[in-house]
């Protein structure tokens, strides 16, 4: 099938498609819009323009969807055994690789690499195999296909064995450590992953710090790049899509909700994220309470408004950090609140809506990830804001490469420098605010997400 984007038919393989299924009561199949920044940047460009995404079914009910044949045209999900799929996503993508290329392991206790993460490893060839398999078999000859992200780094080498003829490009969302982190790896695990990984002939990183680490990783383990090509690519948000999106009559309900909620006349520091552990979250609630403990003149006059969605379930870890986030917002509220005033406003619900009124009435965003390949909240608040927003934002994320002239930077360890940035914030002026605000949209949407897929998709066939 020719798509849009020229005569050769383009394939994109992730993990997490553009949409999932729920089995409702009554038995009906409800989809939902996947999360993440990997999705919000490949919706716009999938199955509208022609070309194939094949992803992996995630729950009871995508795999209900792939028995009755339910799905939308252009998706392929596959259906990989529950168990196999449950070890290769949860226990090495997500236990082992995400904590790896944030650099986040907890030494001493971890990382363990025992007789069980070897079970689990040989889940996760298993699991790339198929993909690599269902590429093979839907690829025409000469096709490219876009490998997304770190569930399937196995998979470039393993297609490439099987179609020689196709061109394969692999991008990485998260951000890649450097040598002396990665070298956590059993030697023979990292050298099959940056071998998987070198299968591709072309391979797009978010950043030049994360480009430049997997660079010095394959010089370090892999006897270098070879003949495979390294580009950086920075994704940015969707304007034309969030700025529509953000004026439809649920945004605008939940923004009258939401201003009830946090009072009239008084701000908002705004963050939206994961429940998830390289967000910071809980950093982000202790620089609040120390910035009603060193500025108490803004007690009753702001509110934390935090949307954390949940994410990855399944892991212990990930529920004790959610369970650690409202706990830290329960202690907030019942030492500083008053009868008139809730100084944490927490929601732990998926609600795409929501967080567009968020981002729309924000006085201030923290986005203070420990570690994060790009962060597209911080790029999506400064497009949708109604009167500009100041962004307190991470010098670990991706994002501060490109918006930190006019972010206020953070080290996001820093409990008491960020509650410093929070004040600073909160006390800029509105003409201030407006201006770096739109420099900081415009920085933002400068790589829309379909430019970003088309210079990948160009560089490839360069
Ligand atoms: C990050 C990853 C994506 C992932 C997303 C959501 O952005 O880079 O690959 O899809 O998180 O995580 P989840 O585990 O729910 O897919």
């Amino acid at each position: 099938m020719a798509s849009k984007y020229g005569a050769a038919q383009v394939l994109v393989a992730s993990n997490r498609g553009p949409v999932s299924y729920e089995v409702r009561e009554d038995g009906s199949l409800a989809a939902r819009r996947g999360g993440g920044g990997l999705v919000s940047g490949l919706s716009a460009i999938g199955p509208d323009a022609g070309a194939l995404w094949v992803c992996s079914a995630l729950g009871d009910g995508d795999r209900e969807a792939v028995r009755r044949g339910v799905g939308e045209s252009g998706v392929r999900m596959l259906d990989i055994p529950a168990d196999v799929h449950a070890d290769a996503y949860n226990g090495i993508a997500n236990s082992v690789l995400w904590f790896v290329h944030h650099m986040l392991y907890q030494t001493p206790l971890e990382p363990v690499f025992d007789a069980e993460f070897r079970r689990q490893w040989a889940s996760y060839e298993a699991y790339n195999r198929a993909f690599a398999e269902a590429l093979a078999q839907e690829a025409a000859q000469g096709a490219a296909v876009m490998v997304q992200d770190y569930h399937l780094s196995l998979v470039p080498g393993l297609l490439r064995e099987l179609r020689p003829d196709v061109r394969i490009g692999h991008f990485s969302h998260t951000p890649w450590a450097p040598p002396e982190y990665f070298r956590v790896l059993p030697d023979d695990i990292a050298g099959q992953l940056l071998r998987g990984m070198l299968g591709a002939d072309r391979l797009g990183f978010l950043t030049h710090r994360w480009a430049d680490a997997f660079t010095a990783c394959c010089e370090a383990f892999a006897g270098g790049l070879g003949d495979t090509r390294v580009g950086v690519h920075g994704l940015g948000a969707d304007a034309d899509f969030l700025r529509k999106r953000s004026h439809e009559a649920d945004v605008n309900e939940r923004m009258a909700t939401l201003r009830a909620e946090i009072g009239e006349g008084r701000k908002a520091i705004v963050r939206v994220d994961r429940t998830e552990l390289s967000k910071n979250i809980v950093r982000g609630l202790l620089a609040y309470r120390q910035l009603l403990d060193d500025h108490p003149e803004w007690r009753e006059r702001v509110v934390h408004v935090a949307f954390a969605y949940p994410s990855r379930q399944d892991l212990a870890v990930y529920q004790e950090y959610t369970a650690q986030v409202q706990r830290q917002a329960e202690e907030i509220n019942g030492r500083y609140g008053t009868p008139g005033w809730t100084p944490v406003v927490l929601h732990v619900k998926d609600d795409f809506a929501r967080s567009l009124a968020a981002y729309r009435l924000a006085d201030v965003a923290l986005v203070n990830p420990i570690r994060d390949g790009m962060n597209l909240v911080a790029k999506e608040v400064p497009v949708v804001s109604d009167e500009g927003c100041v962004l307190v934002l991470s010098r670990e994320a991706g994002a501060y490469e490109e918006l930190g002239e006019d972010a206020i930077g953070v080290n996001p360890y820093d409990v008491v420098g960020t509650a410093e940035a929070l004040y600073e914030a909160l006390s800029m002026s509105v003409g201030e605010r407006a201006e770096r605000t739109k420099r900081l949209a415009a920085a933002a949407t400068s790589l829309p997400p379909g430019r970003w897929f088309l210079d990948q998709l160009s560089e490839l066939n360069a």
